[in-house]
């Protein structure tokens, strides 16, 4: 039917019975239905539909033709496919009238953006919301290329437009539109006072709104947004806003990204990342996975760092799982603590968005921090029971040959993270390592008095220079950090770099906000301790950062022996057992070699 469709011209279909001129997009003519000297029949094309302000005939092709040559649907149909050189499409007739009656209501939808758009532009009603968005930095162009319109106070206007276009009350209760009044009024529109996101389908088609409340003209307690309930033509969990602009972004090869609300696709849009799309006011489901997998392998998917965002990742996590398959999945992006992709671009520009999709975490590497993340698995039943964990999340993975491969991933991660430490140390130049750390000291951790601003100062060198982690992971893994949060942030650390993963800088970041560190980072990556410690800045030398690194590390290394050292001579004064005596000798031994002269 739809083919069809597509394949007619409506204004040949009518121009065989009917004078007509064009009129700029549509053709004029006098009504064939009624008489008339002065045209106001009017034919567009592009929707289809035949108008006449005349006497308010109304129509597309078959209805046009049943009427003129008094048919009925089917043999309307059939007639108009005999001209288009089709076969009569096999449908039954409810089918046949099921499509027709989600044609009438498409081209309800979209006269009813349109009315919106009128309202918004060129109505004095329109022009706080119109100074709203636009003082949210929203484009003209992006404004467009969403139709973004605005639903007056009145709510009758919007039943009188369509009425007045031949549309029934019963059609846009259909769509949503309109409600029934409770209390046997008259029905009224459903948006009231809010600006007007039209929700389109795959083919640019609008299927349903979004609105959203302006600040001060709606009741306080109204919800932020309201969204058309599922109709004929709209089944929210099915669907993605922008999916249509997504699809020809990933036609150029733009990255799909799905970020949470409506705002956040348009600022991205305008931003320049074209593939935003966002689901409608509900957690991802697997129907829009499935769509998303349809645009592109692997969707990035952007959540806030706060509690909320991180939990929403993990469902949408756990949705995913099941349904990975060979070269399908998806990557995870985290964003500061309370930042969505909107507010990030306008306080920080593109750039920071493209550096949280570049550094998004793959699947496996999701799923691990999950399990990881701010915990110690000291005992072997810790470590089973993570080991557990993570063999349950592979196997419910429904691909045999992905489930196989997370499996191995999540071995090589575990095995990573809990081999013997010196096997790992060994790789490296040892004799260098002699100088700088005690062997004996090597094997305890120093209780570090408190030095905060040094301790912030070794974290933030490994977060701006992962490339040192290597080679500083022992003596950061005996790191003492009295601050419980402080040190949540090094064990998190150790946990995803511990575990082979090569980081950047952006991925660790991403991870840490990601984890719910987001007011630590703040803290660590401020000049308050950049002032401190230069080699910390992000742009300096890794060979510098390193460097840095151990001086610090050293000096508090160094004050921890000396406080030992003092407690050991003591205690040798006290009781001057051999056992003492030696601990004594072998911190002496570190004091010297360490080069405090203290
Ligand atoms: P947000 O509250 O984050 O809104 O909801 P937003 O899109 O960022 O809008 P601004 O920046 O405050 O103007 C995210 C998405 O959740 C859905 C909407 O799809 C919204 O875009 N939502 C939110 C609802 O459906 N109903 C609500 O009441 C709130
Ligand atoms: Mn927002």
């Amino acid at each position: 039917m739809s083919e069809l469709r597509d394949r007619l011209t409506l204004s040949e279909i009518v121009g065989r019975r009917v004078r007509l001129t064009r009129a700029g997009r549509e053709f004029k003519g006098c009504c064939p239905f009624h008489k008339e000297k002065t045209p106001s029949f009017t034919v567009n094309d592009d929707k289809q539909f035949y108008h006449c302000f005349g006497c308010g005939a109304h129509g597309d092709a078959v209805e046009f033709v049943m009427q003129q040559d008094n048919l009925s649907f089917i043999e309307a149909v059939e007639m108009l496919a005999a001209q288009a050189g089709m076969e009569v499409p096999q449908q039954t007739p409810q089918e046949v009238a099921q499509a027709r009656k989600e044609k009438s209501l498409h081209s309800l939808m979209d006269d009813a953006a349109n009315f919106f758009t009128h309202v918004l532009y060129e109505t004095k009603e329109g022009s706080g919301p119109l100074a709203y968005v636009r003082e949210r930095g929203m484009s003209a162009e992006a404004l467009t290329a969403f139709r973004i319109g605005y639903s007056p106070a009145d709510g009758q206007a919007l039943r009188r437009y369509l009425k007045e276009k031949g549309y029934t009350d019963e059609q846009m209760v259909e769509a949503g539109v309109i409600r029934r009044s409770t209390r046997g009024g008259e029905p009224y529109s459903f948006f009231r006072e809010r600006l007007m996101f039209p929700v389109s389908d795959k083919r640019g088609r609008v299927v349903a709104f979004g609105g959203r409340v302006l600040p001060g003209n709606a009741a306080e307690d109204a919800p932020k947004y309201i969204n058309s309930s599922d109709s004929p033509l709209f089944h929210k969990g099915r669907m993605l806003y922008a999916e249509s602009h997504a699809r020809a972004a990933a036609a150029d090869g733009q990255p799909i990204i799905v970020v949470e609300g409506y705002m956040d696709v348009m600022a991205c849009w305008q931003a320049g990342f074209r593939g935003a799309v966002a689901p409608l006011g509900t957690a991802l489901t697997e129907d829009q996975i499935l769509v998303l997998w349809k645009l592109c392998n692997v969707p990035v998917l952007c959540f806030d760092g706060d509690n909320a965002g991180r939990r929403a990742a993990a469902r949408a996590c756990e949705r995913i799982l099941p349904l990975l398959k060979p070269d399908y999945t998806a990557r995870f992006a985290f964003l500061p603590e309370g930042q969505d992709p909107d507010s990030l671009l306008r306080g920080q520009g593109r750039g920071a968005l493209q550096a949280f999709l570049d550094s998004a975490l793959p699947m496996a590497d999701f799923i691990w921090s999950r399990h990881t993340a701010g915990q110690v698995f000291e005992s072997p039943e810790a470590r089973a029971g993570l080991s557990k964990g993570l063999e349950d999340e592979a196997a419910r993975i429904a691909d045999r040959g992905v489930q196989h491969y997370y499996r191995q991933s999540f071995r090589e991660k575990i095995f990573a993270a809990f081999r013997w430490k010196g096997a790992k140390a060994g790789k490296r130049k040892k004799d260098e390592r002699k100088d700088r750390v005690g062997d004996v000291m090597r094997l305890r951790r120093p209780a570090f008095t408190d030095l905060s601003l040094s301790r912030q100062v070794l974290l933030v060198t490994v977060i701006n220079y992962p490339e040192i982690f290597e080679l500083v992971e022992e003596e950061f893994g005996s790191l003492d950090i009295e601050n419980k949060r402080l040190d949540l942030v090094r064990q998190s650390i150790l946990d995803i770099m511990g575990s082979g993963n090569a980081l950047d800088r952006d991925g660790i970041v991403n991870y840490l906000n990601g984890n719910g560190f987001g007011e630590e980072l703040s803290l660590l990556m401020s000049e308050g301790v950049y002032t401190h410690a230069g080699f910390a800045r992000p742009g300096r030398s890794v060979g510098e950062a390193q460097a840095g690194w151990f001086e610090t590390w050293q000096l508090l290394y160094a004050r921890a022996v000396r406080a030992e050292l003092k407690a050991a001579g003591r205690a040798l004064a006290n009781d001057p057992s051999l056992e003492n005596e030696e601990k004594w000798r072998a911190l002496h031994n570190v004091h010297k070699a360490s080069g405090d002269g203290n």
